[in-house]
């Protein structure tokens, strides 16, 4: 029951850091359980869904402790193969559990996930993939319910470029035997990272990064320490904060080419982009141009950059169009813009933006992470007091969200909505 407070119209000026990838996190801790042995990972963003997936992992036997950023997973236990139903509905990365239980268990009973409500997000990609990996599947009361005497090395084609898919089936088969190869794989960065991770427990995975990857099954996997990459899409996010306040932001300790799409149409709209080796600093005039854009897998512009997009470009000077390709309604942030002036609708698979001079602060919600982001940084540009609820939405992607706002000079407070306490204030 907590709200952010938002007095906008500050151009936001600094520096900040960005934290560890919410996304690489939530593969790589689940991965880390594939190994019975103890795992230290830095870089870790404390955020809601790294949260929710540590319960769900300690209730699958793991022990899990989390400080400063730095998560040690002790997996040399996992006594169950039955994974929580009310906390794996709450996220989709939950349903990563199933990869690791088939692969060391031989048998996982799984609750399809939940997560953020994008379109219709079914799972059925993985379960191809581990029915090609010789699992029996079957969904019964809300359950995957997966058996196998060994996982066996195969050749699979993703049927479209998934993330999760082809992290689910990277952590199977890595405890398969033979060698399993995944045509049409995922390219983005959190894929990459993962396969990293898993090959210092001791798998053997080639090609990640590519849309082919090949893995050997390992017999033996052991804990490992390792540092998740920067969060390309928190980095984007303040990149998009400053550019919508006209502001000047360098943000630090994240790698620039992940998010190269990104920073190409952020120049295209008017912006002033200087790359460094680890981050990139954005100066904007706070008058833009509108700017057509297709999402699409990596390298191209990340599906879950086009809400926060979408929040600038409302304030652009000229008419703009996302086109979503990734995810089939991805929309829910534009009647909340809506209440704040934009003029935007969705039409199709487009979101359809007529930039306006300014928009005003007003009552929103944040409907899932990245559409929070969007209300976020519309909060932050407009005139007048923003309220954002649904909180626990923000929440589960960004890190100390108010906190690093405040240092870049935004007014954002986070309020308990019963008693009216502030719980943090802005830094002076
Ligand atoms: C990951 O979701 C991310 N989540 C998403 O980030 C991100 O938007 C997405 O990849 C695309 O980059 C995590 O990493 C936890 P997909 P994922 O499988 O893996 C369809 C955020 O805000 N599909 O690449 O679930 C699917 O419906 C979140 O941080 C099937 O049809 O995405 C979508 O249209 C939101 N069947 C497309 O493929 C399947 O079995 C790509 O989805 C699997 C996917």
């Amino acid at each position: 029951m907590e709200k952010l407070v938002i007095s906008g119209g500050k151009a936001l000026r600094g520096t900040v850091r960005i934290s560890g990838g919410k996304n690489s996190s939530l593969a790589i801790i689940t991965a880390a359980c594939l190994a019975p042995g103890v795992s230290v990972l830095e870089n870790v963003p404390m955020c809601r869904d790294v949260v929710t997936l540590a319960a769900i992992l300690e209730a699958l036997g793991a022990r899990i402790e989390l400080q400063g950023g730095r998560m040690t997973i002790d997996a040399r236990q996992m006594t169950t193969h039955v994974a929580p139903y009310e906390l794996c509905r709450q996220m989709r990365a939950s349903f990563y559990t199933a990869g690791i239980l088939l692969g060391r268990l031989h048998r996982a009973q799984v609750p399809l996930p939940g997560g953020c409500v994008i379109g219709s997000r079914p799972v059925d990609f993985h379960l191809r993939g581990f029915t090609a990996l010789g699992a029996l599947v079957e969904i019964e009361h809300g359950y995957m319910k997966a058996t196998v005497d060994r996982l066996a090395g195969t050749t699979f084609f993703v049927p479209r470029s998934s993330v999760g898919t082809t992290i689910n089936l990277m952590l199977a088969a890595s405890r398969a035997s033979g060698a399993t190869v995944l045509e049409n794989a995922a390219r983005e960065p959190e894929v990459v990272d993962t396969a990293v991770f898993l090959n210092l427990l001791g798998a053997h995975i080639k090609g990640a990064g590519t849309n082919a990857i090949t893995i050997e099954g390992a017999d033996e996997l052991h804990g490992a320490s390792y540092a998740i990459i920067p969060d390309r899409l928190e980095a984007g996010t303040y990149l998009l904060a400053a550019a919508a306040t006209g502001g000047d932001v360098l943000v630090a300790q994240m790698i620039p080419e992940h998010i190269s799409a990104l920073l190409a149409k952020l120049e295209e709209s008017g912006a002033t982009v200087d790359r460094g080796t680890d981050g990139v600093r954005v100066r904007a005039g706070g008058i833009h141009r509108g700017v057509q854009l297709d999402t699409a897998p990596y390298p191209g512009f990340a599906t879950d950059l086009h809400p926060p997009f979408a929040a600038v470009l409302a304030m652009a000077d000229g008419a703009s169009r996302i086109r979503e390709t990734v995810f089939e309604s991805r929309f829910g942030y534009v009647d909340e813009l809506r209440r704040m002036g934009a003029d935007i609708r969705a039409e199709g698979d487009s979101a359809l933006i007529s930039g306006v001079p300014y928009l005003t602060g007003a009552p929103v919600e944040a409907v899932d992470i990245r559409g929070g982001a969007a209300v976020l940084i519309g909060a932050l540009a407009a005139r007048g007091v923003t309220e954002i609820a649904t909180l626990a939405n923000l929440d589960r992607g960004y890190e100390q969200v108010e906190q690093k706002l405040s240092a870049l000079g935004a007014d954002i407070r986070r309020v308990d909505v019963r008693g009216g306490e502030i719980l943090t204030a802005p830094v002076a």
